[in-house]
């Protein structure tokens, strides 16, 4: 089976909605971010200081790539992901692709405001982080298969819509 791609803003709940939906199917789950840096031994932190935002990306693209391989795979990816055309194109071309979509205030509360490793969202910069979503947007709209709206709803619920459409899919 084809992977199954997660995407959304930091904050979407891509990682604990997608380990639920990886279970519920029996699929295995992975998290793009978390395999870059066991794989770079690096965090993701260090990797933005080192190489800049772009040389993060050519990295995310090369992890995508090898996970497009991946039999099954539910894979959770980075929030920025939709920012690279080629990642964009390998997405299209290599499995099915779930929107979760939030808001800019939601996605702070889920974050929270201390910093937690995401160099591009701090918690205290509710406009930052609205403007980065509203460049985002289309993207995420453009690239997927199937958008669930998670405002307002648990990662049980936003999981048993993405599985119902995994299992009702033509
Ligand atoms: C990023 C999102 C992060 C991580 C990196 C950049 C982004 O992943 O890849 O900090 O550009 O939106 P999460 O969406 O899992 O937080």
């Amino acid at each position: 089976m084809r992977p199954l791609f997660l995407i959304g803003f930091m904050g979407a709940g891509k990682t604990t909605v997608g380990r639920i939906v990886a279970d519920r199917l029996g699929r295995p789950f992975t998290d793009l971010d978390r395999w870059i840096e066991e794989s770079t031994e690096r965090s993701i932190d260090e990797l933005f200081e080192q190489r800049g935002e772009d040389g993060f990306r050519d990295i995310e693209r090369r992890a995508l790539e090898v996970s497009a391989h991946l039999p099954d795979a539910v894979i959770a990816c980075g929030g920025g992901i939709v920012t690279d055309e080629d990642s964009r194109r390998l997405l299209e071309e290599s499995g099915d692709v779930v929107y979760l979509a939030v808001n800019a205030e939601e996605a702070l509360a889920r974050v929270g405001g201390e910093y937690t490793g995401r160099p591009l969202l701090s918690g205290a910069d509710p406009v930052g982080a609205a403007a980065l979503l509203q460049l985002r947007e289309l993207l995420y709209e453009e690239a997927a298969d199937f958008t669930v709206d998670t405002v307002g709803h648990g990662p049980q619920s936003v999981a048993d819509r993405i599985v119902e459409w995994v299992v009702m899919e033509p």
